[in-house]
């Protein structure tokens, strides 16, 4: 796959049910299709898709919250990454990473200053990818997941 050239661009509305399956193949924590659309209206720079060959095989979905910095005892807009997947067969080329930078590029231009999310404890990969991207874990949230599993929260400025 490491030949493999892919594009990133803003998501259309026609690429919701790709979206969908792609976040049900790769995540347990799966959305109904009036969230992705809620997004998809809201942030609309802030959710992005990955194409090989004209085929879609990845997204981040993002938004924009009012809330208490993870960095400073301030409130703040933050950038938060929903959720973030790329099928098996496209993995370990470059994509997720530069998902995660157009995304965070997208989040700063609606007014952002940090940008946080959460993961599972046990999600090698994806903690690798944000610990890459110099995201640190700056919370534990016991039980997050709907079968107990610890969350990280990992944050980082903009
Ligand atoms: N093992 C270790 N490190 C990894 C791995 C892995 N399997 N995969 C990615 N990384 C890290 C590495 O540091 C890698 O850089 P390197 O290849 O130079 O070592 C870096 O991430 C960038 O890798 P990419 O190729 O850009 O990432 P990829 O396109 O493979 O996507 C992703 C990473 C999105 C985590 C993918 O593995 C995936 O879809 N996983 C399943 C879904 C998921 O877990 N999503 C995140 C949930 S949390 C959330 O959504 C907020
Ligand atoms: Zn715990």
């Amino acid at each position: 796959m490491s030949g493999k050239r892919y594009t990133i661009r803003m998501v259309e509305l026609k690429d919701i049910p790709v979206v969908m399956d792609i976040n049900r193949k790769c995540l347990p924590e799966n959305y109904t299709e009036s969230f992705f659309i809620q997004h998809y209206k809201k942030f609309p720079k802030a959710f992005l898709v990955a194409e090989v060959d004209g085929k879609v095989v990845g997204y981040i979905m993002c938004r924009v919250e009012h809330g208490f910095s993870n960095f400073k005892f301030a409130l703040t807009k933050k950038g938060h990454v929903i959720s973030i997947a790329v099928l098996p067969e496209y993995r370990r080329i470059g994509i997720g990473y530069n998902l995660m930078i157009k995304g965070m590029e997208a989040l700063k231009e609606y007014g952002a200053t940090e940008v946080y999310l959460e993961v599972r404890v046990s999600n090698y990969p994806a903690i690798h990818l944000y610990e890459k991207l110099n995201y640190t874990i700056v919370n534990r949230i016991h039980g997050y997941y709907a079968d107990g599993e610890d969350a990280y929260v990992m944050a980082r400025q903009l």
